[in-house]
């Protein structure tokens, strides 16, 4: 567990980068610390591994301060991964990952085995291991940079907005993955970034700053979407907050209603098995509208696509075997009547 405790940093200069924080991470999650430029998360990072002394408050891992523990002690417990990599340019691939192992005393043939097996999970393949940063792609650099800071296979991770340098797609590669491999690691890791789709992906819970280093809101994902305690956090989280807190829930939180139940005139059309086939409003010709259905294990956001693409303004749920199970409008989505159906 990592605990914050009114936690201030005033620069000499007089900026205060992080205000009075407090919040408290358990064991196993992932902090997705979001906040614009400036409101002191780096500043918050660096406090946790002491590259920077707080003015006030405390800060602990596992209820132990980290001013009474030996600086060179907590960093071995503690990956860092910093913003564009920041590998080193003269060191190959391998090299780079093994920094840490070395420097804490493994032979050189655990440090290169444990390395490998690193690199080949964040699939970067043997012909990699021996060149240098420079001859990697960017997200291929973030992948190694990563590697690096789990090498040591330390309990806490601190990524300072790790995936930053990459494009859109290579980056929801890197947040997919990261995602997955933290299942089976259990890390405790603060994870800095700007990106509120980032955050949701990556996040068991967000906490939002604001300019100044003040806290306005620590919660889950559903939580600060569904429930933001201000304008800024509503703001921060995007006009689009409901579709992304759609794409948390499960399909089965939207009501379903029973086909024959449509508060309209669209009908949907079987075939004999109880697939649908199309719609068609009653008394007239069949369409021949392509159907998406909504399957088992979908998100709620699919629903509302599957209804925003039919001209009925409704989506069909279907059953592993593709038979009818029910409708949904969009009035079946509105978050009040999700809340209440959960
Ligand atoms: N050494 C320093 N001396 C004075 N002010 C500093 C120092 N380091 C950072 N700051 C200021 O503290 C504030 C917080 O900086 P910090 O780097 O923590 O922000 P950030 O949230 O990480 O921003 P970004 O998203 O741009 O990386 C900023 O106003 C910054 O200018
Ligand atoms: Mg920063």
């Amino acid at each position: 567990m990592i605990q914050l405790d009114r936690v201030t940093k005033q620069f000499p200069d007089g900026t205060v980068a992080v205000d009075e924080l407090s919040l408290e991470l358990p064991t196993g999650e992932v902090l997705a610390l979001l906040g614009t430029s400036g409101s002191g998360k780096t500043t918050t990072l660096r406090m946790i591994n002491r590259l920077i002394e707080p003015t006030r408050g405390t800060i602990s891992i596992d209820g132990r301060d980290v001013r009474s523990l030996d600086v060179h002690e907590l960093r071995r417990g503690i990956g860092y991964v910093i913003q564009q990599a920041g590998l080193f340019p003269h060191r190959t691939v391998i090299d780079n990952v093994t920094t840490v192992p070395r420097l804490l005393g493994w032979d050189r043939r655990r440090s290169r085995s444990r390395a490998m097996e690193l690199l080949e999970l964040f699939g970067l393949d043997d012909s990699m291991s021996d060149r240098y940063p420079a001859q990697l792609s960017g997200g291929q650099q973030q992948r190694v940079g990563v590697a690096r800071a789990l090498a040591a296979d330390p309990p806490v991770l601190l990524m300072d907005e790790p995936f930053g340098a990459v494009d859109p797609i290579v980056r929801a590669q890197l947040q997919v993955e990261f995602a997955r491999l933290q299942r089976e690691l259990g890390k405790t890791v603060v994870f800095v970034t700007h990106d509120v789709d980032e955050a949701i992906t990556v996040g068991t819970q967000i906490a939002v700053l604001r300019t100044g280093g003040v806290l306005a809101q620590i919660g889950t994902p559903k939580d600060v979407l569904a429930h933001p305690t201000d304008l800024f956090v509503a703001d921060f989280m995007g006009a689009d907050r409901q579709v992304k807190l759609l794409g948390l829930l499960p399909a089965s939180a939207v009501n379903q209603r029973r086909l024959a139940d449509l508060p309209s005139d669209w009908e949907v059309v079987l075939d004999g098995a109880g697939r649908p086939t199309g719609w068609c409003r009653r008394g007239a010709p069949v369409t021949t509208e392509v159907i998406t259905p909504v399957r088992p294990g979908a998100t709620a956001r699919a629903v509302l696509e599957a209804a925003l693409a039919s001209e009925s303004g409704a989506a069909i749920h279907v059953d592993d075997h593709g038979v009818a199970t029910g409708v949904s409008t969009l009035d079946d989505l509105s978050l009040a009547s999700i809340e209440a159906a959960a």
